[in-house]
């Protein structure tokens, strides 16, 4: 068989996936509920998985990287939790479904999206971001590499944009990260992936880096509040 389908998921994994994988689950306790060996090797794992993916992504602290089961969940909490009714947010015509669903439900509890439109060969005209701005603009959320055409957005264009109005910027790193710099001007948007779609992770892993100062509302409850600078 030949193989095309990676822009879904890719495989085969490199071998070493799956055996670190099953040493974590062979011999790892839970991580964070004891001091004993096993607890202290998982929390200094995931921490070093942390410490890994915020160097490789040029985010500023280990402890802004969220672990999340895939990109769906991460755009979600993003765009759930830092964006609410009488807020106005400007995306495109390019979205993932990922994307579009919690957008459409911003929509429906009060908040507004305008699309940047792309013609019929997938293009956007930049000069569309301005032409959207309204004075209650908030955030820009947009994919970074299409899943449909396989276009790459022009992060430093779009980062600049949001910097110049003090926007947020989530931008949809799922076709990207690990293949493209996810950073514009030296800073990091907050970014979604999953690295079990494209850059060959486990299945049912994802993350969310989180740019500094932003504040998220919680969209779970558990023990404590987690605490995001
Ligand atoms: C551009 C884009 N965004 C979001 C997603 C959703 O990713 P996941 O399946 O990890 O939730 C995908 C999946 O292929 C994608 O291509």
């Amino acid at each position: 068989m030949i193989y095309l389908d990676n822009a879904a998921t890719t495989r085969p994994k490199p071998p070493g996936v799956a055996e670190a994988v099953a040493a974590a689950m062979n011999d790892y306790g839970n991580s964070g509920r004891g001091t004993h060996p096993e607890a202290l090797e998982a929390a200094r794992s995931i921490y070093g998985v942390r410490q890994a993916l915020a160097a490789l992504f040029g985010c500023s602290r280990a402890d802004r990287v969220a672990f999340t089961p895939n990109s769906t969940m991460a755009l979600n909490i993003a765009i759930s939790g830092l964006l609410g009714a009488g807020d106005h947010v400007i995306s495109t015509d390019l979205e993932h479904n990922s994307v579009l669903r919690p957008l459409y439900r911003l929509r429906a509890q009060g908040g507004a999206v305008d699309f940047v439109p792309a013609d019929r060969q997938g293009r956007i005209d930049y000069e569309d971001f301005e032409r959207l701005l309204r004075p209650n603009t908030k955030a820009v959320v947009c994919t970074h590499g299409s899943n449909l055409t396989g276009d790459l957005m022009d992060i430093q264009r779009v980062g600049n944009f949001c910097q110049k109005h003090r926007l947020l910027f989530i931008l949809d790193a799922s076709q990207t990260a690990g293949y493209f710099p996810l950073t514009w001007n030296g800073s990091t948007s907050a970014w979604c992936a999953s690295p079990a779609t494209k850059p060959d992770g486990p299945q049912g892993t994802g993350g969310l880096c989180v740019g500094a100062g932003w504040r998220f509302a919680p969209c779970r409850g558990r023990h404590r509040r987690p605490e995001l600078l």
